[in-house]
């Protein structure tokens, strides 16, 4: 049973429309009221005396971020960078990397569609082969994972690229394991953990990964345009920002931390979200979330008779549901059957299509509850998806 604690209790923390169902929170965040108001303090701060702002405070206000970060993400402030947001810092890797053709770059069909793209613009440009390897839904268990993966490098394997939480289906990759396959077989690892922050429980320098891409704008509640790109001490050296500017030739964090005049609030605001994360419980709040999303997907396939995109081991504060095949096919019926969701039940909840099937995306943040999730399936019977009574 929830404890008094979250749910409905803390939901006014947020500005989120009050008569909406919110079950995405994995999209874009949401971030809490005492999170803009120090945004807004930041804000303030820097129209007061912009040059001074951005020449004094902010070089090292953004290292003590960095800072506050690593101690959050497990890993040292000085190989951490600040970057718009996980794609900002995927393509900096990509971009950075010394890939040449023959080369092999592996990631997974589970990849974010923008990393996907990045992956196929470099890897086109430099001539290298980009292969994606199939994990069909619904994933087994980590080793089917580890099994496709180890099938498909090779000793022309240049870099592999790995979500940490995958976006549509929702699961965890075991990428650790994933990590030390491929240091044994010398290739470097690139993690996309964009929804990692916040949702699990995070040791960035002991996963023995070369790359890091995360967010801080999703889990975590801090304001969008918080992205940070981890590197290992010798991983460095090669990196640059996607935006060459100033700080060219002045090393890893110089570079990153000024790649032209931009807002760096989101940033700087990293902390206040750290501090409000913690006060709703840190890693009780993760835990709390991972076990109402897996109550939520239980129910949800119970009443749809369907199945999740993995088990609840290889999940965390989402899930992705089957919806029936009476409920149709395809990115169109998958659009219009969200926005029916939303228009006639107030209800906001990515539906998906993968493979030929159509999937709800269900997350759980502190300011959800069971009944949310109920209100879901109710509608979705309503609606005519899965089984009327
Ligand atoms: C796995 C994954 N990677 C990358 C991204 C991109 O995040 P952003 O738009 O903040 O760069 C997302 C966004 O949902 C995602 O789910």
């Amino acid at each position: 049973m929830e404890g008094p604690g979250l749910g409905a209790a803390v939901r006014h923390e947020w500005t989120l429309d009050d008569d909406a169902v919110f079950l995405n929170h994995g999209s874009f965040g949401a971030t809490p009221r005492v999170v803009l108001d120090r945004q807004a303090e930041w804000r303030a701060q820097m129209e007061r005396q912009p040059v001074l702002f951005m020449n004094e405070i902010v070089p090292q206000a953004l290292r003590e971020s960095a800072g506050i970060l690593g101690g959050f993400v497990g890993a040292e402030g000085t190989d951490l960078v600040f970057t718009a947001n996980a794609t900002a810092a995927v393509n900096a890797v990509l971009s950075s990397l010394p890939l040449r053709p023959g080369d092999q770059v592996v990631t997974t069909a589970q990849a974010y569609p923008a990393v996907r793209n990045a992956l196929r613009h470099y890897c086109r440009s430099a001539g290298t082969d980009l292969t994606v390897i199939p994990l069909p839904l619904p994933v087994a268990n980590e080793a089917a994972v580890t099994a496709a993966v180890e099938a498909a490098l090779t000793s022309k394997t240049r870099l592999a690229v790995f979500d940490h939480v995958t976006s549509h289906s929702a699961i965890i990759l075991p990428v650790a394991a994933l990590a030390a396959l491929c240091r044994d077989r010398g290739v470097p690892v690139l993690i996309d953990g964009a929804h990692a922050p916040g949702m699990l429980d995070l040791d960035i320098a002991g996963l023995g990964v070369d790359w890091y891409a995360g967010n801080c704008h999703k889990w975590l509640c801090a304001p969008k345009g918080a992205g940070f790109l981890w590197a290992r001490g010798d991983r460095q050296d090669i990196l640059h920002p996607t935006v060459i500017s100033n700080q060219y030739g002045h090393g890893f964090t110089a570079e990153f931390d000024w790649t032209g005049t931009a807002d760096p609030t989101p940033a700087l605001s990293v902390p206040a979200a750290i501090d409000f994360h913690e006060t709703l419980g840190g890693a009780g709040l993760r835990a709390r979330n991972a076990s109402l999303a897996d109550k939520a997907a239980r129910s949800l396939v119970d009443r749809l008779g369907t199945e999740a995109a993995a088990p609840a081991a290889m999940r965390g504060a989402m899930a992705a549901v089957r919806l029936p095949p009476s409920a149709g096919q395809g990115w169109e019926t998958a659009a219009a059957l969200h926005d029916r969701l939303w228009h006639e039940h107030r209800i906001e909840v990515p539906v998906l299509a993968i493979d030929d099937a159509l999937w709800v995306r269900i997350s759980a943040q502190a300011y959800n509850a069971f009944p949310d999730y109920v209100r879901l399936g109710d509608a979705l019977e309503r609606m005519g998806v899965g089984s009327l009574p």
